[in-house]
C-alpha cells in the first residue's frame, strides 16, 4: 500500500495541509503543470467534502539565476517580472478551478523569515559546513556560471556546442571544467576558474532518519526504491549558497552569499501557509508545523523533483525542529499524443491557450480518468480525450438527466415522486460511496471514474429497459413514469456527488437544477417529494475542431503572451531541461528525466540518420533490467557487420521469438555506455507500449492476431 493513511485508523475530523510544487516565475503554466494542480485539487476538494479541515497552498518560485537573467533580458526588475507572472499564474489556475486557499511567492517576507530561521537553526546545530570550491566565472558579466550557462566541445566525443554538464551526442556526463573551448551562454566570454567559499548542508548526517522516514509509509513504493538506490550511492553534502549577483535571499552573516533557490523554495510552502494564517486568525500555524503536530502534511510533486522533497526537505525540517511531511506524492509527466510536448507539433499547450478553446472540466475529467497512485507518465491523446469526455460525461452521466428531466418538469410540475422504483439499483449506486471514497483517498482517480461510469451504465440501462417515453403515452402509466424518472434523476444526483471533486462547475449547475447542495453524505439518501428546476443543457460535447484549433494556436504562439516569454530562445528551452539539476552531484545521482520539450529538426538533420534493415541474429534477457532485451543485429548477409543494441521491448517480446526477424535500426547512432554494456544503435518499434509494441516486421502482426498483408 502506498497510502500513508488508511481511513479506518483516522480520527473523524482530520487537519490536512496540502501543497503543489511551486511553478517557476519565468514561464507560463502549461498542461504538464496542470496535471499536478488538477490531481491535487481533486484530492483537496474530496477531503473538504468529507468535512476535514483542509488547506491547499502554493506559490510562485521566484528566485534563481534564470529568473534574474530573464528580467535583465527584458529590461525590467526581477520584482516587476515575478509580480506579472504570478498574476498570470493565478488567473490560469483560477480558470481551471484550482481551489487554493492561498497563492503566495517565495520572494516574500514570510519566506525570508523562515529561510533565515531554518538556516540559523541548522547552523547552530552544526549542520552547515563551509569550504572553498573552484567554479567557472564569467569575467565579463562578473558572475559565477551555473553548469547550464556554459557551452563548449564535449571532452569525450569532441562534438561542438554541447552543454556544460552533458553531451547530447554521446550521452557523456562531465564536470563543466572539463568542457573544451568553454564559453558563457550569458556573454559569450571564455569563463575562467575562480575560487569562492560555499555553504553546504550536511545531508549525510540525516541518513538514518531519512531511512526510517522512508519506511514509515510516507513514500510511494517506486519512490522508496529510488531512495534505496540513492542511499546505496551515498548521500552528499548539498551546496546551498550562490554568489552575488543572485536574485534571492542573502545568507545571514555571509555578505554577498545568497541561498540557492532550492533552499528557500520548499520553505515557500511554510511561507505561503503563514501568509494565509496572517490573513485568517482562525488557523493556527504552529499546530500544523510543530514537531509534535497531529495535522497531516502532503506535498504533491512531479517525478523530476523527488530528490529535493524526499531527502533535502525532510532533513532540513528535522534539523530545524519542525515536523516532516506525512507523505510526498509524485506523479509522472504528461505526454501529448504519445510524445513529449512539442512546440512545433502544437502539443506544447499552455493553460491559457487551452482555455481559449475548451472547457477546463474536460481536462479535469480526462486527467482524473487516467490518474493512478503511481508515478507513471500520463498520455493526453487528443482524439481519445474528446471521445472519452463525450462518451462518459455527455453520453453517460448528463444523458441520465436529460432523458428524465423534461417529463418531471412538464408532467409532474417538477416534483419527484415519494416512492423508489427500483430499490436494488438505488442501493447499489448509493452504497458505492465508501469504495469510491477509498479510491479518492488513495489517489486512484482512474479507478474511481471507472466505478462511477459503470454505475452510470447501469442507470442508463435501467431507463432504456423501462422506456418512460413509451409509457408516457399511456394515461394509466403516469405514476410509473414519474417513479422511473425520479429514480433516474436521483441516480444522476448521486453520481454527481461522486464526481463533484473532479467537476465542481458541473456539480454547481447540477445543484442549481436539483435544489440540492450535493454534499458527500447526500449519497446515502434520495430526494423524494422534492421539487427540481427546469433542466438546461449542462455540458457541451467536445468538438474536435476546437481541439485542432487549440493545437494550431499553440504552434502560432511560439512567442507567447506573457511578457516574460517574448524572447525565449531555443537555447533557454534546452537549458530548462536541466533546471532541476541539484548542482552536479545530485543531477548525476538523480537519473529521473526532467521536463521534456522537443525541438524541431531540419531535413538535413533527418538525412543524417542512417536507417537500415537489420536482421536480429541473437536476442537475450538482460539480468536485472525490467525493460531491456539485448539484441545482436546484422547489417549484411554474412553477419560481418553487427551491432549490439539494448532495446526497451521486453514487455512485448520473448527473446527467442525475435531471432531471425528483421527490424529497422538507426545504424549510425553514437555508441552509448549503458549500465549493462555498450548500446550501438537503436531499433524502431511502433505501438502504444506495453505488450502492444511491434518491431517493424511484416509477419509481426501474427503476434496480435492481425491480418498479415
Ligand atoms: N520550482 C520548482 C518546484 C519547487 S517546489 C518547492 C519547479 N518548477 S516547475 O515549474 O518546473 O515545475 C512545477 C511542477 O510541475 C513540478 O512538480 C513538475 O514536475 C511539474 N511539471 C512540469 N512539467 C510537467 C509535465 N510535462 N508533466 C507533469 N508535470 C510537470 O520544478
Ligand atoms: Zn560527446
Amino acid at each position: 500500500m502506498s497510502t500513508a493513511i488508511s481511513s479506518q485508523t483516522l480520527p473523524k475530523k482530520r487537519k490536512i495541509l496540502v501543497t503543489c510544487a511551486l511553478p517557476y516565475a519565468n514561464g507560463s503554466i502549461h498542461l504538464g503543470h496542470l496535471l499536478e494542480h488538477i490531481q491535487t485539487d481533486i484530492w483537496v476538494r474530496f477531503q473538504r467534502m468529507r468535512g476535514h479541515e483542509t488547506y491547499f497552498v502554493c506559490a510562485d518560485d521566484a528566485h534563481g539565476t534564470p529568473i534574474m537573467l530573464k528580467a535583465q533580458e527584458l529590461g525590467i526588475t526581477p520584482e516587476e517580472m515575478i509580480n506579472a507572472v504570478r498574476e498570470e499564474h493565478m488567473n490560469d489556475f483560477a480558470d481551471f478551478h484550482i481551489s487554493f486557499d492561498n497563492y503566495h511567492s517565495t520572494h516574500s517576507d514570510e519566506n525570508r523569515e523562515f529561510a533565515t530561521e531554518i538556516y540559523n537553526r541548522l547552523h547552530a546545530s552544526g549542520h552547515i559546513k563551509t569550504r572553498t570550491i573552484s567554479q567557472l566565472f564569467d569575467p565579463e558579466k562578473e558572475m559565477f556560471l551555473p553548469d547550464r550557462f556554459i557551452k563548449g566541445t564535449c571532452p569525450k566525443c569532441k562534438s561542438e556546442d554541447q552543454n556544460g554538464d552533458s553531451c547530447d551526442d554521446c550521452g557523456a556526463t562531465y564536470s563543466p571544467t572539463e568542457v573544451l573551448n568553454p564559453r558563457s551562454v550569458v556573454s559569450g566570454a571564455t569563463p575562467v576558474l575562480k575560487d569562492s567559499e560555499h555553504y553546504f548542508f550536511d545531508l549525510p548526517a540525516f541518513e538514518q532518519m531519512l531511512k526510517d522516514w522512508t519506511r514509515s509509509g510516507a513514500l510511494q513504493e517506486e519512490m522508496a526504491n529510488k531512495l534505496a538506490e540513492w542511499f546505496e550511492q551515498g548521500l552528499r553534502q548539498w551546496d546551498i549558497s550562490r554568489d552575488a549577483p543572485y536574485f534571492g535571499f542573502e545568507i545571514p552573516n555571509a555578505p554577498g552569499k545568497f541561498f540557492y533557490v532550492w533552499l528557500d523554495a520548499p520553505i515557500g510552502y511554510m511561507g505561503s501557509f503563514k501568509n494565509l494564517c496572517n490573513k485568517n486568525s482562525n488557523i493556527d500555524f504552529d499546530s500544523f508545523w510543530d514537531e509534535k503536530s497531529d495535522a497531516e502534511l502532503y506535498h504533491f510533486i512531479g517525478k523530476d523533483i523527488i530528490y529535493f522533497h524526499s531527502l533535502f526537505w525532510p532533513a532540513m525540517l528535522e534539523g530545524a525542529g519542525y515536523r516532516k511531511p506525512t507523505a510526498v506524492y509524485a506523479h509522472g509527466f504528461v505526454t501529448v499524443n504519445g510524445a513529449k510536448m512539442s512546440k512545433s507539433k502544437g502539443t506544447f499547450i499552455k493553460g491559457r491557450t487551452y482555455l481559449e478553446h475548451l472547457n477546463p472540466e474536460y481536462l479535469r475529467y480526462y486527467y482524473a480518468a487516467k490518474l493512478t497512485h503511481r508515478i507513471d507518465d500520463l498520455d493526453l491523446n487528443l482524439e481519445d480525450f474528446a471521445q472519452r469526455v463525450n462518451s462518459d460525461l455527455v453520453g453517460k452521466v448528463v444523458n441520465i438527466a436529460s432523458r428524465c428531466a423534461s417529463f418531471i418538469t412538464k408532467r409532474f410540475d417538477g416534483m419527484l415522486s415519494t416512492t423508489v422504483d427500483d430499490k436494488d439499483l438505488a442501493d447499489e449506486v448509493m452504497n458505492a460511496g465508501d469504495s469510491i471514497a477509498a479510491l479518492y483517498e488513495s489517489r486512484d482517480f482512474g479507478r474511481a471514474m471507472r466505478e462511477i461510469m459503470a454505475l452510470a451504465d447501469k442507470v442508463n440501462e435501467y431507463i432504456a429497459v423501462k422506456e418512460p417515453w413509451q409509457l408516457i403515452k399511456d394515461e394509466s402509466k403516469q405514476q410509473e413514469v414519474q417513479d422511473i424518472c425520479s429514480l433516474g434523476i436521483n441516480m444522476f444526483r448521486t453520481l454527481m456527488i461522486y464526481l463533484k471533486p473532479v467537476l465542481p462547475v458541473l456539480a454547481d449547475s447540477t445543484a442549481a437544477f436539483l435544489n440540492d447542495e450535493l454534499v458527500w453524505e447526500g449519497h446515502k439518501s434520495l430526494l423524494t417529494g422534492h421539487k427540481i428546476n427546469k433542466f438546461k443543457a449542462l455540458l457541451q460535447r467536445v468538438d474536435m475542431d476546437k481541439v485542432n484549433a487549440m493545437t494550431d494556436a499553440s504552434k502560432e504562439n511560439l512567442a507567447p503572451s506573457s511578457i516574460v516569454e517574448n524572447k525565449k530562445s531555443k537555447k533557454t528551452d534546452k537549458a530548462k531541461n536541466k533546471t532541476k539539476a541539484v548542482d552536479n552531484s545530485a543531477a548525476l545521482a538523480n537519473p529521473i528525466a526532467v521536463d521534456p520539450i522537443s525541438d524541431e529538426i531540419q531535413f538535413d538533420d533527418f538525412a543524417k540518420i542512417d536507417l537500415r534493415i537489420a536482421k536480429i541474429i541473437n536476442a537475450e534477457h538482460v539480468e536485472k533490467a525490467d525493460k531491456l532485451l539485448k539484441l545482436t543485429l546484422s547489417l549484411d548477409d554474412n553477419d560481418t557487420e553487427t551491432r549490439q543494441v539494448f532495446a526497451g521491448i521486453k514487455s512485448a517480446y520473448q527473446p527467442e521469438d525475435l531471432i531471425g526477424k528483421h527490424t529497422v535500426m538507426v545504424a549510425n547512432l553514437a555508441p552509448r555506455k549503458m549500465r549493462f554494456g555498450m548500446s550501438e544503435g537503436m531499433v524502431l518499434a511502433a505501438g502504444p507500449g506495453g505488450q502492444d509494441l511491434w518491431i517493424l516486421n511484416p509477419d509481426d502482426g501474427a503476434k496480435a492476431g492481425m491480418r498479415v498483408k
